[in-house]
């Protein structure tokens, strides 16, 4: 038996306690839960259940389905509540769930947001999922990289929010379809990219009031490039919404490493098409964060020898790095500088 999160909660699971509301028995122990159960159980304020778990299977699974991008570099955040925010996910881009009540959107997106609001020292030190489960990974973690640059910018809450919920719903077309461009920022002419942006706004544009006009809007608009060369309305510069150019920052640069790309080539990419793709202000505050070899660049020092970023130094150009089990502030004073980026494996 385990105590689950109302998020969690999935048809087929079966109560192995009574779940009251006060002196009224909701569900009695041994129902196998259905949707129509789970809708009940929300809308009742039941935020714990206990359900039967009979080998632990599907909690090793869910276990095992993200990875830390650098083993040796701490995480982003704890294990555990990325763990959370993934499976909290899955009810998110459900959208018969989001049509009927949105808030655990509303949960999820706070949860992100919060974490971030203060940000001093970044590592940047992503998970990932393969497979069906990889787009919870990548919605999250262009919502993380957005509250980061959101932080930066001292940005009142209410504006983290949107953001927030406009990162996480932002491919929710490709979960639509049931097909997904993992970097999707080239051939804005292929027909699964085209359709993501279709799908999720004419299904968005239904629960708009549920939502907000202007996540829905950004999400619509998400493919504009800054120099009008964009996907459909062709928008340019600061007719793009800041929600969708902040989140622009996130997306491409977590969805190039996502295609096998090192951190060093994702922060390239953001700068060779600054100006391009990118608005210039937001790929500059990104880069004040990060520097130009972002956490777990792969580098030789001008001493010969291989070292990992850990994350940003006093400059941009002067990283912190591990170097034989040793941390060492590359720069002036001790002499050792960056002579070489490798490629990812190299
Ligand atoms: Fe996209
Ligand atoms: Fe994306």
């Amino acid at each position: 038996m385990k105590k689950i999160p109302f998020y969690e909660l999935k048809p087929g699971q079966i109560v192995a306690e009574d779940v009251f509301k006060e002196s009224t028995l909701l569900i009695p122990k041994g129902t196998v839960l259905k949707s129509s159960d789970i809708k009940r159980l929300r809308s009742h304020g039941i935020k714990i259940v206990n359900v039967y778990d009979e080998n632990d299977f599907i909690e090793k699974k869910i276990e095992e389905k993200i990875s830390i991008e650098f083993e040796n570099i701490p995480p982003i955040v704890e294990e555990e509540t990325y763990n959370e925010w993934h499976q909290h996910f899955e009810f998110v881009k459900d959208i018969t769930y989001l049509k009927d009540d949105p808030s655990e959107l509303d949960s999820l997106a706070e949860d992100i947001y919060k974490k971030f609001l203060k940000t001093e020292d970044v590592v940047l030190n992503l998970f990932h999922a393969i497979g069906n489960e990889a787009l919870n990974s990548h919605s999250i973690n262009t919502s993380i990289i957005a509250s980061i640059i959101a932080s930066k910018l001292n940005m009142p809450d209410v504006f983290f929010d949107s953001l927030v919920k406009t990162c996480l719903l932002h491919d929710i077309g490709y979960s639509l379809i049931g097909k997904r461009v993992i970097f999707d920022y080239i051939d804005l002419e292929d027909v699964t990219v085209r359709s993501h942006i279709v799908s999720a706004y004419e299904t968005l544009k239904n629960i708009q009031k549920n939502i907000g006009k202007e996540i829905v809007d950004a999400i619509s608009t998400h493919h504009e490039r800054y120099d009008g060369t964009g996907i459909f309305m062709r928008l340019k510069e600061n007719a793009i919404s800041p929600l969708v150019r902040i989140l622009q920052i996130g997306d491409a640069y977590d969805s190039y490493i996502e295609i096998g790309n090192s951190p060093y080539d994702a922060m390239s990419f953001l700068l060779r098409y600054s100006g391009l793709i990118f608005d210039p202000y937001y790929v500059s505050i990104f880069f004040s964060i990060v520097g130009l070899y972002p956490t777990g660049s792969q580098v030789i020092l001008n001493n010969g020898k291989k070292a990992t970023v850990i994350k940003k130094g006093k400059t941009s150009s002067f990283p912190i790095v591990e170097c034989d089990g040793e941390t060492i502030e590359t720069g002036m004073e001790t002499g050792l500088f960056i002579r070489e980026v490798l490629k990812k494996g190299e």
